[in-house]
């Protein structure tokens, strides 16, 4: 078992340092708790659409420590108290301290439950207060394909950076996100790295950046036909549309099998780059 590193972020709460990824969990700088609150859940429009529906169909992949997952079923219970959420969690594997880490009020209850059901009773599949929690244990790339008659009202993507976890960032990959999201979804990620935006251009997709927290750069909020509802997602200048269109390293990551190393892709991609 990787030996985790405990990290106190900018907001008090804590995250973890991955020492095979080389990358902590969360943002340090920005904070465990704001990170998940203005970089997912307010571009999702998950807030509008839990004051509008009663049934929200959430995926994120990287499950991780459980911390989106956590503010978003408080946070949205708060505009709707008779919501329920389906989420589904893709995750490589469990670490053995979900819900150990101590998140402050109103989250740590919940948290508390997410951890007892995962760790205690060994489940990854269960119901915790309004939420159906499905986690999919596995490689992402395969086991996101179970999800296929699904339609997601938002998607998380909240793997490790896309320097160090390329397969989650690939067109191929993006595409299969693309066939289970709702035509109003929004797609959101802390990332805004060239190939990941130039991929999700090339989908179709329309690109939007949402703000920064802390000291951190924004993040990117994607969607088909939706229209933002938060003022935390705002349309990319000229200067970054023309970067996504006309920059060397606006090359997507490509993994036609869905099958390659991270190592393969990025070769590949520094291949294209350097011509
Ligand atoms: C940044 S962490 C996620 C943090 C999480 N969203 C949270 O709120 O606590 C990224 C996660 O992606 C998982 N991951 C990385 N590559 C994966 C893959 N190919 N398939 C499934 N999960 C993967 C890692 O195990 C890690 O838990």
């Amino acid at each position: 078992m990787a030996n985790f590193k405990k990290i106190k972020t900018a907001d008090g709460s804590f995250t973890l340092y991955h020492p095979y990824f080389g990358e902590s969990y969360h943002s340090v700088s920005a904070g465990a708790i704001e990170e998940s609150l203005k970089k997912f859940l307010l571009p999702s429009n998950l807030f509008w659409k839990a004051k509008r529906q009663d049934e929200i169909y959430l995926l994120e992949v990287g499950f991780g420590l459980g911390y989106n997952l956590t503010v978003t079923a408080v946070k949205l219970k708060e505009v709707n108290p008779n919501l329920k959420i389906h989420y589904f969690g893709l995750e490589y594997r469990i670490v053995p301290l979900i819900g150990e880490l101590e998140l402050p009020p109103p989250y740590g209850e919940f948290y508390k439950k997410l951890g007892e059901n995962i760790l205690r009773r060994k489940k990854t599949s269960f119901e915790v207060e309004h939420v159906s929690v499905n986690i999919l244990l596995g490689d992402a790339r395969e086991r996101v394909k179970e999800l296929r008659n699904l339609n997601f009202d938002a998607i998380y993507h909240d793997a490790f950076s896309p320097k160090r976890n390329a397969e989650l960032w690939t067109l191929e990959f993006l595409s299969l996100l693309k066939g289970i999201m709702k035509e109003d979804a929004f797609w959101v990620s802390y990332s805004t790295a060239l190939p990941v935006r130039r991929a999700l251009w090339e989908l179709g997709f329309k690109i939007f950046n949402t703000k920064p927290v802390g000291r951190k750069s924004p993040g990117t909020a994607a969607t088909l036909k939706g229209t933002p509802a938060s003022d935390n997602v705002y349309p990319l200048s000229e200067k970054e549309v023309k970067k996504i269109l006309t920059s060397p390293k606006a090359v997507p990551y490509r993994d036609p099998c869905l099958c390659l190393s991270r190592e393969k892709i990025l070769e590949n991609y520094l291949k294209e780059v350097r011509g």
